[in-house]
């Protein structure tokens, strides 16, 4: 049996379910020859009750400290931000030669491929199932179901938020600002939810997909953007009368010029596929030449959803798994196998 202790740096909607998660499959993961364990948390606020049960769990104000801790083998990063605590959580947790898990794809949209190098001078894992389209596999898939493939184009619904909201305006006629509180409500926005109905949040997971998908560096500025804050019932309904649905879609595919990428709304026939995608579901359609067009379709956001992925990772990472961070589409490393990322 391994034994894998964990880190969980960020007690929110994620980081708790993740601890719930870890506690409610012990059996099955102890059967499988893991024993993982929560030995170390950290988050802002020690008073708050989480309906979490943290008897024997080391607590750490400092994210940091926990990551730099003895009694902790892998640093899982729940905090959310492109910078401030949860990258210097990152940092430290790789600069100690332990592997991290993260959801967070603010981070690696804007600092992915240096993240991945220090990741991959350690030789430890930096996984991120969680980061791109909440509970489906999509990374998995991206990485190592489709070797035999070349990718022409990937796309999808890839905001939970953003769905939920255009569903509920469409379907209830409820208002976009009653729709953005209760996704807050439910735990599907940022904390900032600007990322999510501007577009941004889109952009950073499209551009985490286009480097799987097509072996280039992650670009989240090379992304056009366009969210949904100005898109009104009125807009809904004139779609509508004509047969189509309104749905904000990221899209990166081969041109000329390279790997083109985009976020706007977008109107999609009713009679589609992606347009009976609704609520908090995402999708992600990837057109590859050998399987021609695949679609995963799942939920995107929400706490258990999201630590399906973060467990899934841990597993992985528990077992031994290192895959190259970045930049080499679908090809699996033996676990002792040291990475040399292809860099374009
Ligand atoms: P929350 O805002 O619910 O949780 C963030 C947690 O980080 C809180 O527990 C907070 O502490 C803690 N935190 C903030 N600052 C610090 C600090 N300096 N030191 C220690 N802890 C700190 O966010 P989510 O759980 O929703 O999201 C977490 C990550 O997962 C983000 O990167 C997000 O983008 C990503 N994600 C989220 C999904 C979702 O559906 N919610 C889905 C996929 C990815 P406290 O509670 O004490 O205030
Ligand atoms: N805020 C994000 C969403 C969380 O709504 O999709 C999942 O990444």
């Amino acid at each position: 049996t391994v034994s894998f202790r964990l880190g969980i740096a960020g007690l929110g909607t994620v980081g708790a379910s993740v601890v719930r998660m870890v506690e409610r499959r012990r059996a099955a993961f102890t059967a499988a020859g893991l024993d993982l364990r929560v030995t170390a948390v950290s988050s802002r606020d020690r008073t708050r009750d989480r309906g979490l049960d943290l008897a024997g769990i080391e607590w750490f104000d400092d994210p940091v400290a926990l990551a730099r801790s003895g009694s902790v083998d892998c640093v899982v990063e729940l905090i959310g931000g492109a910078e401030g605590p949860a990258k210097a959580v990152v940092e430290a947790a790789l600069d100690a030669g332990k592997p991290v898990v993260t959801a967070n794809k603010a981070l690696l949209a804007r600092h992915g491929a240096a993240l991945a190098t220090r990741a991959e001078d350690k030789g430890v894992a930096l996984a991120f199932e969680a980061a791109v389209a909440g509970g489906i596999p999509v990374i998995k898939t991206l990485r190592e179901g489709l070797p035999g493939n070349t990718i022409s184009r990937v796309y999808g619904i890839l905001n939970g938020t953003c769905n939920y909201i255009l569903s509920r305006m469409e379907r209830e006629g409820l208002t976009f600002e009653a729709c953005l509180k209760d996704a807050q409500a439910l735990g599907y926005a940022e904390a900032d939810p600007t990322f999510d109905v501007e577009g941004f949040d889109t952009a950073h997971k499209l551009a985490i997909l286009t480097s799987l998908a097509f072996g280039t560096a992650v670009d989240a500025e090379g992304v056009s953007v366009e969210g949904i804050s100005r898109v009104q019932p009125l807009d809904l309904r004139m779609a509508d009368e004509l047969g189509y649905r309104i749905k904000l879609l990221g899209v990166a595919q081969a041109a000329e010029a390279g790997i083109e990428q985009r976020v706007h709304p977008t109107m999609v026939p009713k009679s589609s596929a992606i347009a009976q995608v609704m609520g908090v579901t995402n999708a992600v359609t990837i057109d590859a030449d050998a399987v021609g067009e695949l679609t995963l379709i799942g939920p995107g956001a929400g706490g258990e959803a999201t630590a399906s992925a973060v467990v899934a990772d841990i597993a992985d990472v528990a077992r031994g798994v290192i895959r190259p961070t970045f930049g080499i589409p679908a090809v699996a490393m033996r676990p002792s196998e040291r990475v040399e990322m292809q860099r374009h």
